[in-house]
């Protein structure tokens, strides 16, 4: 590996969602086998990491994000040895495994929860968040779940309600009790002894709640959980002695990872959780919440920049299993320039780009029309003023044979129809595919440090059309050049003589014209 290379800071992740990627036992359920069949194609893309979302047993009332069981894999994945050999044969392709860890609640099908229901004197109980009604009958506070509803559930034969920050068969877990503490720090150990480089921490900033469990104050908003301010049911200073303890173990093993998911938090706030002896990054929501324009963008890499501490190291996404792929906010029908533009962007600018499985072959979401259909509880839930996250979690689409290749049944999910023009096969044999400009710009990207660890500085000249901005280590300069418009336009570049990265048989001084959505990765020529 290059000189100073370090892969979550240099390399490119990439997130799978398992039960979508490649079903190699046509159950209609991608698997860790398919996965481990894909690696070769992975490799070839050019990413350094998986980012696995959940794995483990769950019931999947939430698809995996209700555990079950911290320590084993879901038959519907396949084995223990699955999962070693995944990680061995990614291993021989330089590629990180990154886990999902959802420690902030278990499934209520966790042995954990059941022995904590049994009653108040069972040695479990206090492992989980238990409190008396008010006089009245009334839950502890106020508290609301994410997912509807009050956050607390009401079990007769205890007479006490506990509390779920999502549904209610996900228990939150008290994170005061020592004993859970160090069960909970033991999920690390258990898998960094089985080889992966690092973590992934789901909603980590709510595992403390106010010790009082004091009411949330009032705000506007529409659904319940938005009508509150979460003063006390998230980011409790509590974490952060917390995270010096994660921080400790990781240490132990080389060039072990975590990045967490801030809940609610501002750049600012999810900042405050990165650096020396806490997280080594933590995802920005803003950013992936802008419109398309170049300001907004740049603005909200400036604001993310700016908040962290010299130890700490940006990364930045646009799509994610939560939320609609980029590809469809951005992208009008199936024209892709815009879909390369933002490939441009993510792999260009300062911070560890995190890549959406099928992002690279600009997989758009399925469209959900049916209350029946939905698979996401929330989207059922909500339905039709939020229709769930089925979307952007349709099968990954490999080729133009049946269910887009990914499996031979009927998957969990429709295949989006678009599959026959747009999938990975039909891509790589076209020049101009989303797939080779994604696998190009990866490309530059290794092989220039100055875009994996440079510094950044905006290049302002027609910020409502343009993003530009320089990257620069040591004496190496690149500067990019993102026309997000659909304007012939000009740009004046930085004195000197600049070669294409594009296409190197380019070199301009001075005025270098911009056709539509052009992309240019130039750099200096040294005198
Ligand atoms: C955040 C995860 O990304 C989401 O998919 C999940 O539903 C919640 N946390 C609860 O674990």
């Amino acid at each position: 590996m290059k000189k100073d290379y370090l892969w979550w800071r240099d390399g490119i992740i990439y997130q799978i969602y398992p039960r979508s990627f490649a079903d190699s036992n046509d159950d209609g359920i991608g698997d860790l086998q398919g996965i481990t069949n894909k690696l070769d194609y992975l490799q070839g893309l050019g990413i350094d990491a998986i980012w696995l979302s959940p794995i483990y047993p769950s019931p999947d009332v939430d698809f995996g994000y209700d555990v079950a069981d911290y320590q084993d894999i879901d038959p519907k994945f396949g084995t223990m040895k699955d999962f070693e050999v995944m990680v061995s044969e990614a291993g021989k392709r330089d590629i990180h495994i990154v886990m999902d860890l959802v420690l902030n609640h278990t499934s209520n099908q966790h042995p954990w929860f059941i022995q904590s229901m049994q009653s108040k004197d069972n040695p479990y109980h206090d492992w989980y968040i238990w409190r008396d009604p008010k006089p009245n009958g009334n839950p502890p506070n106020n508290w609301q779940a994410v997912f509807g509803g009050s956050a607390w559930e009401y079990v007769p034969e205890l007479d006490q309600y506990y509390y779920h920050m999502f549904y209610k068969e996900q228990p939150d877990m008290n994170w005061r009790n020592p004993q859970v503490r160090e069960a909970l720090l033991d999920v690390f150990r258990f898998w960094l002894k089985k080889g992966v480089d690092g973590f992934r921490l789901d909603v980590f900033n709510a595992y403390f709640k106010d010790a009082d469990f004091k009411d949330n104050p009032a705000k506007l908003g529409i659904r319940g959980f938005d009508r509150q301010k979460h003063i006390y049911d998230v980011s409790q200073p509590e974490m952060f002695p917390l995270l010096g303890e994660i921080h400790d173990i990781l240490d132990k093993h080389k060039e072990a990872y975590a990045v967490g998911e801030t809940f609610l938090a501002d750049p600012k706030q999810t900042a405050d959780y990165c650096g020396a002896n806490k997280l080594h990054a933590a995802f920005n929501f803003d950013f992936a919440a802008n419109r398309w324009h170049p300001l907004r963008f740049l603005n909200s890499a400036l604001k993310w920049y700016a908040s962290l501490s010299d130890e700490a190291w940006p990364n930045n996404f646009l799509s994610n299993h939560d939320m609609k792929r980029a590809a469809s906010r951005y992208c009008f029908g199936e024209d892709d320039r815009r879909a390369k533009v933002a490939a441009a962007m993510l792999l260009t600018l300062k911070g560890t780009p995190f890549m959406y499985y099928g992002e690279e072959i600009g997989m758009r979401d399925i469209p959900i029309r049916n209350k029946a259909d939905v698979k996401d509880p929330i989207g059922k839930t909500f339905w039709p003023v939020y229709k769930g996250r089925d979307g952007c979690r349709a099968p990954m689409q490999w080729n133009s044979e049946i269910n887009a290749g990914f499996s031979k049944i009927n998957p969990w999910l429709p295949v989006n129809k678009d599959f026959p023009m747009r999938n990975v096969v039909q891509q790589a044999s076209d020049p101009d595919s989303l797939l080779n400009f994604y696998k190009q710009i990866i490309h530059i990207r290794k092989s220039e440090p100055a875009l994996q660890r440079g510094d950044f500085t905006p290049l302002v000249e027609d910020p409502h059309h343009i993003l530009a901005y320089c990257r620069a280590l040591g004496e190496e300069e690149i500067v990019v050049v993102l026309n997000l418009s659909s304007r012939d336009l000009q740009f004046d570049l930085p004195e000197g003589q600049w070669k294409s990265l594009i296409d190197e048989t380019l070199s301009f001084t001075g005025c270098m014209p911009l056709t539509p959505f052009q992309v240019e990765i130039l750099k200096r020529k040294k005198e």
